[in-house]
């Protein structure tokens, strides 16, 4: 259970992300206990949150890491991870990019596209170097989630459709600076449900089949991210069922005896160990409702903005008092800068520090300056 150091809080400026370091720590125990087959290995989507304090923890347990741009790739180094352990993913991978994964000896490259394939033939030849590619399929699976953030349908732009695969398949092979190591999947975040992952585990021993009899064989298969966490309750579920998700894959997918199975989950690895504190500026009566107005709005965390997301609030300050219904709002001028309506919270006065729960993932990292705000600073607990 995540303890707020409260006299501490006392002493920093509001609003600042706050990361459970020893909470995060038993995660990557659990996730290293859980996915036990030494043909598993995770990498860790950098993109959930590439603060150096939470890089440093994964790189030290071991983690490889996933990047979706060039610097992500360069924090990736910073924070220590080794090249050899970054996969790098993305649709619209620029020259420099492909030069700089080239440079660093990356894992692997998840290719989206055949003009990408080319792009990176190209550049490899021109550095005399050899690129290691998984080829991203899109397997038009529905992950039941966000709109936003579901990613193998037919009509996302990820990916490479079931119809043009074997051709890009084909090319792979033949382009003389291209190793073909796999294929790579990626249905979508933030999923609860176990059937999504069950229907993926059929397209991948479909495809294995298929492309087996036609004589390709992969060295890899990277089945991306998405594991879903329980916004509603951190305390109950700080951890996710890493147990059940591993085991779908354990079960269900016809792995052969040497491939690699790679998983790049992101939310289900950071988002339960970070809380953004904001202070109570003032507590406004409406006609209908109460307003607790806080310091942090979404320049600092967009997801309820954005996706009509809720994180769980809590007022850290007074945590036992009489309960009431509070509008949770932040100061910035968009209606949309909105925490939580009619939200149930232990009497809220001015001053107090209230707790927008699970917000380690795509929070920090998805922070902005809008209204010329600063960007909200970050600690850590002890480890
Ligand atoms: N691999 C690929 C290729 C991805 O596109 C993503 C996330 C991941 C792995 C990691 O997925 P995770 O394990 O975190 O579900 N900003 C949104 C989430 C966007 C996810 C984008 N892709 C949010 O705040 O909900």
């Amino acid at each position: 259970m995540t303890r707020f150091p409260l006299d501490e809080f006392a002493t920093l400026q509001t609003p600042f992300y706050y990361y459970d370091l020893k909470l995060l720590d038993r995660t990557l125990k659990e996730i290293k206990r859980t996915a036990r087959d030494p043909r598993f290995k995770v990498h860790y989507a950098i993109k959930a949150n590439a603060n150096p304090g939470i890089l440093r923890s994964i790189q030290a347990a071991g983690f490889g890491v996933d990047c979706v741009s060039g610097w992500e790739i360069e924090a990736a180094i910073d924070a220590g991870f080794r090249g050899d352990r970054i996969v790098f993913a993305g649709v619209g991978k620029s020259d420099n990019e492909i030069r700089l994964g080239l440079e660093k000896d990356i894992e692997c490259f998840n290719v989206e596209s055949e003009p990408e394939l080319r792009a990176i033939n190209e550049i490899a030849s021109e550095m005399g170097k050899t690129a290691k590619v998984a080829i991203r399929v899109n397997p038009n699976i529905d992950a039941h989630t966000h709109a936003y953030i579901t990613t193998g349908l037919a009509e996302n732009k990820f990916g490479i459709n079931l119809e043009q695969l074997e051709e890009v398949l084909k090319l792979a092979c033949e382009l003389p600076h291209i190793e073909l190591r796999g294929l790579h999947f990626h249905i979508g975040s933030q999923i609860t449900e176990t059937e999504p992952f069950m229907m993926l585990c059929e397209t991948v021993n479909r495809l294995q089949d298929e492309y087996e009899a036609k004589g390709i064989h992969f060295a890899l298969i990277n089945l991306g991210g998405g594991l879903g966490i329980d916004y509603a309750h951190p305390e109950r579920h700080p951890i996710p069922d890493f147990e059940a998700y591993f085991t779908t894959f354990h079960n269900h997918l016809r792995l052969r005896p040497n491939q690699e199975l790679h998983f790049e989950l992101g939310r289900s690895i950071v988002a339960q160990c970070g809380s953004l504190i904001t202070k109570v500026l003032y507590v406004k009566e409406g006609t209908t409702k109460r307003f607790a107005i806080v310091d942090a709005g979404m320049s600092d965390l967009i997801r309820p903005a954005l996706y009509n997301a809720h994180h769980k609030i809590e007022n850290i300050s007074n945590p036992s008092g009489e309960l009431h219904h509070y509008d949770v709002v932040g100061p910035i001028c968009e209606s949309s800068d909105c925490f939580g309506q009619g939200e149930l919270l232990s009497e809220v006065k001015r001053g107090d520090l209230l707790a927008l729960r699970s917000a380690g993932a795509y929070g920090e990292i998805m922070a902005s300056r809008y209204n010329c705000r600063p960007f909200p600073a970050s600690y850590f607990s002890e480890k």
